[in-house]
């Protein structure tokens, strides 16, 4: 029943919707209209009709897991030729997302967690040794790439005992460009028409092809290694290769773990990269929210060369300032639900089993009924206890729903909150007055261009 949903004025018979929509921008021109439109509306492209919600009783209803589940579909389904039925492209009955689901889980329990932290605070060192010649020199650093090098180099070193180099390198690895390069691809692949795609994108899908034998091969590569050198310290790769389920016993295949490897590689840094670029970017426009945060690292940490782990859960301002970045720009913007059976959604829009709608979490971060009318600006203190039990439960999702939510969200949360610690304590964020924020879209979202002047605070020791 769409009828009664709004869309766009002005629909043409083949394009839809599609006039003045900007294809490196899908998100942002949703955004436009859900402005325009209100908290549930449609576009249509090439003969399917979307359906987007972001209105905060819409979103209620959609995370109700006994009605709802994960929809996997649009980009999300573009990316199976190249991670297969890994944890997150797997369709809800395909019985390899329980197996492996069971058997990942403990790698992102507390203890895992802490058994990660060295590693974590030792690629944060290659960091900050980066930006301490910056800033020797002068130079301006480069936020989205260096956000980048620092959580492919976590995720490779905690997960798969893998080091791409990447501080060592001028420009990004290949693994990240190829990984680029596909992320790109199953995004386009949305704006062209199925039967168009060997006509307009026959290039690009023979590039396309190269990139995923390239991701192939270098995983191929650490998973060799890892088997010649007789297993590793218990880390992710370990659990792939080694942990059987816990009651079925039974074990990723070869084929698999490769699909899960590339699957945590690029899940596992492309979203945190982009949560530590705005934090950094807020931050370096806010003084006096970086001088609340900073207090607040030097109060819990002193002068500590090494903060542990729990004292990173210490920083509450810290993480504030990194929920209120994901809220003004969740990096994973959007994630689909569909109805498991014939239902009403919101007691107002009838969905047959199956039909499905897109959840905007950039807007509804922004829904002024929950956040105010200032719901655009930046402002951490909406994080604090009290401000949060205020709220209905299911307002702020920057991970995802239910059983599909994201499985790395305390490993992201807990390295951004310790770079950001390290970052605060030992250099000043001077901004380029002439930046403005530009966001740019792959699937996930990262403020383009973004450049700082770091200065230290104290002479390093
Ligand atoms: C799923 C966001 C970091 C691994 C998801 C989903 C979201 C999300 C929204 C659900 C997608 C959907 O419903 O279709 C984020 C954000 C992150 C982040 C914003 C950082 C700030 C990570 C990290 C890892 C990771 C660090 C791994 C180490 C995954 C995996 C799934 C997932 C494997 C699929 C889970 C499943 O379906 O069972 N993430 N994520 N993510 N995320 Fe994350």
């Amino acid at each position: 029943e769409l009828r009664r949903i709004p869309h766009p004025p002005g629909r043409l018979p083949l394009l839809g919707d599609l006039i003045g929509a900007s294809p490196r921008t899908p998100l942002q021109d949703s955004m436009r209209h859900a402005r325009r439109l209100g908290p549930i509306f449609r576009r249509r492209a090439f003969g399917k009709e979307f359906v987007f919600a972001w209105g905060a009783d819409l979103v209620t209803d959609l995370a109700d897991e006994t009605r709802f589940t994960k929809h996997v579909g649009l980009g999300i389904a573009n990316l199976r030729p190249v991670v297969g039925d890994a944890l997150f492209t797997a369709y809800g009955h395909e019985p390899n997302w329980q197996l492996a689901h069971d058997v990942l889980a403990p790698g992102f329990s507390r203890e895992a967690m802490a058994a990660y932290h060295p590693m974590m605070l030792e690629v944060a060192g290659r960091l900050t040794g980066h930006w301490d010649r910056a800033a020797a020199d002068g130079r301006a650093v480069d936020v989205p790439g260096d956000m980048t090098k620092l959580t492919l180099e976590t995720i490779s070193r905690t997960g798969f005992g893998h080091d791409f180099g990447s501080f060592e390198r001028a420009r990004p690895h290949p693994f990240v460009t190829a990984m680029v390069g596909t992320l790109t691809h199953a995004q386009r692949l949305n704006t062209v028409p199925g039967p168009a795609v060997p006509l307009l994108l026959r290039q690009a899908s023979r590039r396309n092809a190269a990139d995923i034998a390239f991701l192939n091969r270098t995983v191929d590569e650490i998973v060799r290694v890892r088997r010649s050198s007789g297993g590793g310290e218990g880390d992710l790769l370990d659990r792939m290769l080694e942990t059987a389920h816990p009651e079925t016993g039974e074990r990723l295949s070869a084929q698999n773990v490769r699909h899960q490897v590339i699957t945590f590689l690029v899940a596992g840094h492309e979203t945190t990269s982009g949560a530590l670029s705005f934090a950094l970017h807020y931050l370096s426009r806010h003084p006096e929210a970086a001088a609340r945060a900073r207090a607040e690292v030097d109060r819990v940490w002193g002068d500590t060369e090494s903060p542990g782990y729990e004292q990173v859960a210490r920083l509450r301002y810290v993480r504030r300032v990194l929920d209120e970045s994901l809220r003004l720009w969740p990096t994973a913007p959007a994630f689909a639900r569909e109805a498991r059976a014939d239902t009403v959604l919101a007691g107002r829009h009838p969905m047959r089993r199956g039909a499905w709608a897109l959840v905007l979490a950039a807007m509804l971060h922004r829904d002024p009924a929950v956040w105010g009318d200032g719901a655009d600006r930046f402002d951490p203190d909406r994080f604090e206890p009290v401000a949060v039990r205020a709220r209905p439960a299911h307002v702020f999702k920057p991970f995802g729903t239910g059983a599909r939510a994201c499985i790395g969200r305390q490993f992201a949360l807990h390295e951004a909150t310790l770079v950001l610690g390290l970052l605060l304590r030992r250099y000043e964020l001077v901004p380029d007055p002439s930046y403005r924020l530009t966001v740019a879209e792959r699937l996930t979202l990262m403020p383009e261009g973004l450049r700082l002047h770091v200065q230290h605070r104290t002479p390093p020791a």
